[in-house]
């Protein structure tokens, strides 16, 4: 099996209860980070990595998320008559092409694990790439890119990992290291959500993934674990013995756009990096940090 990458699977069926009520009916992916929903952001990082297939595993009141990822001919009109030739052709860039977007629903949210497995039919027998648009990643390579890059050599599941501070450990899967060579990190073990006692190390993993087509075998046989949930965590760790692990150290600054403070974080560093905007933000964050 070739080690290219052509698909990516973006989970969008959670309920993002962290941010409601603006989840109530609106997907948490759709959250804006300046001017631009979080999936576009996410979307945007596969097609940088020469992604030619994405894969959505959507749930109910995701139906926005679908619409935006479609032609708008209303807007499209309006536009083209009000001669708005800079916005209609920044609406256009970012669309794949048509039959290069597929649906399919997670009809109960029962985990990333579960919403990984649910594209199984979709993605076939090939490495493919998750992306938890969530998790939004500032890098130069951007970070799948990074990690496509590096899939040519490892082959296997590989991952991107962060190194978290202790007491945050019972957020994330965590790695338990077999041998660390920087950049990349080959694992012996992987725990979902450990507490600091139980945690092996304090190296994270966040939501990029390139993984094996031998997971959605495991992922069938997967039972619930940690909060009740079918977790991809889980999967990875019992394919330990037939397919090595690799955490990827990627280049880059990771915001948890899951919750709130990290999503408002993300906004005020992305405002920052657009040139258009920087000088205002900058200028309004000093006046009310000093006023404080
Ligand atoms: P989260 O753990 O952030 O859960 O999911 P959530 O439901 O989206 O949000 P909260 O915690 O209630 O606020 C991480 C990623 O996994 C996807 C989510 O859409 C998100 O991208 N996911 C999670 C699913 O697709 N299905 C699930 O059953 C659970």
């Amino acid at each position: 099996m070739s080690n290219a990458v052509r698909k990516a699977v973006f989970p969008v069926g959670g309920l993002g209860t962290r941010f409601l009520p603006a989840t109530k009916s609106m997907p948490k992916e759709m959250l804006p980070i300046v001017d631009k929903p979080l999936i576009q952001h996410a979307v945007e990082e596969a097609q940088a990595a020469g992604i030619e297939e994405f894969i959505f595993v959507t749930g109910r009141g995701k139906t926005a998320i679908e619409d935006h990822f479609d032609r708008s001919f209303e807007l499209y009109d309006l536009l083209e008559e009000r001669g708005k030739k800079e916005i209609l052709a920044k609406m256009s860039e970012w669309l794949p092409s048509a039959g290069a977007v597929a649906y399919t629903r997670q009809q109960e949210p029962l985990g990333l694990g579960h919403a990984v497995w649910c594209a199984r039919n979709l993605v076939g027998d090939e490495p493919f790439a998750v992306l938890l648009a969530d998790d939004l990643v500032m890098a130069d390579p951007p970070c799948l890119r990074q990690m496509v890059d590096t899939y040519g050599d490892t082959g296997g599941n590989l991952v991107a990992v962060m190194e978290v501070e202790p007491e945050h450990t019972s957020r994330y899967g965590i790695v338990d290291v077999d041998s660390d060579q920087g950049k990349l990190v080959q694992a012996k073990g992987l725990v979902e959500k450990p507490s600091p006692v139980e945690a092996p190390s304090n190296l994270a993993i966040i939501g990029r993934y390139i993984l094996r087509p031998e997971v959605f075998d495991f992922l069938g046989d997967a039972e619930r674990g940690a909060g009740g949930e079918i977790q991809l965590t889980d999967a990875l760790a019992s394919m330990l013995g037939s397919t090595p692990f690799f955490g990827y150290r990627y280049s880059g600054v990771r915001y948890d756009c899951g919750d709130k403070v990290g999503f408002l974080h993300a906004n005020v560093a992305y405002a920052l990096a657009r040139p258009d905007m920087a000088d205002d933000v900058r200028t309004f964050v000093r006046d009310i940090a000093e006023n404080l």
